[in-house]
């Protein structure tokens, strides 16, 4: 199957549903047609971005080339090995159904990050983490198609690179490869990972949680702190949380003793929460028009309905020269901004 279609609306194509268009979108569940498509219409095809369910982007503007959506889909178990499993879940999985299926299936590993909106194809290009784990400590592998030479490749979980919000798949040498299936090793046997403080402390009365219990209480807090995409546009933190010296966060914590800190893989550097910055700043909850900072959760800017993507962008330059003049930290957004 392969749909093309011009001029389409993008409102409901992406979480900040803003008014925009994409002067061509292709939606495809098959490679062979696709590559066949891209050869027959090589004008059109110079400029292709790929979204997923467009849970991490920003849209200024028209798009004035060609959008490309993956819509294959699936879920299977591809090897089971004594103690875990390898599961193949197709690009166009929403991947808050892979969770659940995982779930209900009794395989450990991604329930702390139940509820993250977007597409499994999507989940590894920004290594999609949350509650004390990361995608990238679950793929084994990934099969991309490259759109120019028509050829499928796996990748292995040690060449993806993955970081912090970061992955191989971002760089330009990826520009024209989607990923079109991911490998995930889960444990038949799940070890829970209660690292993350505050589902630790939501859990504290339960005795001997599991990954059901895991599941529930990380939707029970991700509900409580960010604004459902369904209901207020936004595309989650909109900021990456930035890292500093040890020697820069001690100068805060003289002015702030509460401020929380985290450590990271580099011992002389350590991580700040962007969303007590932005706070501190005085943003949380504010407007300007339909332009927002969420109340619960200052690291995620809202459409409150009728945003432009410039409003949006503007409310984001803003905070970012606040926080900027008040503690000498430079925000990077997280959001992908086109
Ligand atoms: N905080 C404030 N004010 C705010 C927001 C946060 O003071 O308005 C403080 C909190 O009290 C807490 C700290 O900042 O002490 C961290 O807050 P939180 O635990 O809510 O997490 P976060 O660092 O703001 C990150 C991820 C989220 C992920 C959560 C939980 C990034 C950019 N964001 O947010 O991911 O759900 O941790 O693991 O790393 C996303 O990427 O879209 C996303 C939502």
């Amino acid at each position: 199957m392969l749909k093309f279609t011009e001029n389409e609306a993008l409102a409901t194509r992406h979480t900040f549903a803003i008014s925009t268009f994409s002067r061509y979108y292709v939606e495809t569940d098959d490679t062979v047609a696709l590559f066949d498509f891209l050869n027959d219409n090589k004008a059109i095809s110079a400029s292709v971005l790929i979204i997923g369910e467009g849970s991490n982007l920003l849209f200024r503007n028209d798009y004035p080339g060609l959008i490309l959506h993956p819509v294959n889909k699936g879920i299977r178990i591809f090897d089971s090995e004594k103690d875990s499993v390898i599961v193949q879940a197709e690009a166009g999985v929403n991947w808050d159904e892979l969770v659940d299926w995982s779930v209900r299936h009794a395989y450990g590993g991604l329930e702390n990050l139940s509820m993250i909106p977007g597409s499994v194809g999507a989940a590894p290009v920004q290594n999609i983490g949350a509650y004390g784990t990361e995608v990238g400590n679950w793929i084994t592998e990934v099969l991309t198609f490259n759109l120019v030479t028509g050829e499928s490749k796996w990748i292995s979980n040690e060449s993806c690179a993955f970081a912090y919000r970061d992955s191989i798949f971002k760089s330009d040498e990826y520009n024209n490869i989607i990923v079109w299936s991911v490998r995930f090793k889960l444990q038949k046997k799940a070890q829970v990972n209660l690292r993350y403080k505050g589902l630790n402390e939501a859990l504290k009365n339960i005795h001997n949680p599991g990954i059901r219990e895991i599941r529930e209480a990380v939707i029970k807090i991700r509900s409580s702190k960010l604004p459902d995409t369904m209901i207020i546009g936004n595309a989650g933190s909109f900021f990456r949380n930035p890292t500093v010296t040890y020697k820069k966060a001690a100068s805060i914590k003289t002015d702030y003793p509460d401020v929380p800190t985290y450590s990271t893989e580099n011992p002389d550097r350590i991580k700040l929460a962007a969303g007590w910055l932005i706070e501190k700043c005085g943003y949380k909850a504010y407007r300007k028009a339909d332009a927002g900072v969420y109340p619960n959760q200052a690291l995620v800017l809202v459409n409150y309905g009728s945003a432009s993507g410039d409003e949006i962008y503007e409310l984001a330059r803003d905070i970012i020269e606040s926080v900027k003049s008040k503690f000498n930290i430079t925000l990077e957004p997280e959001v992908r901004i086109l």
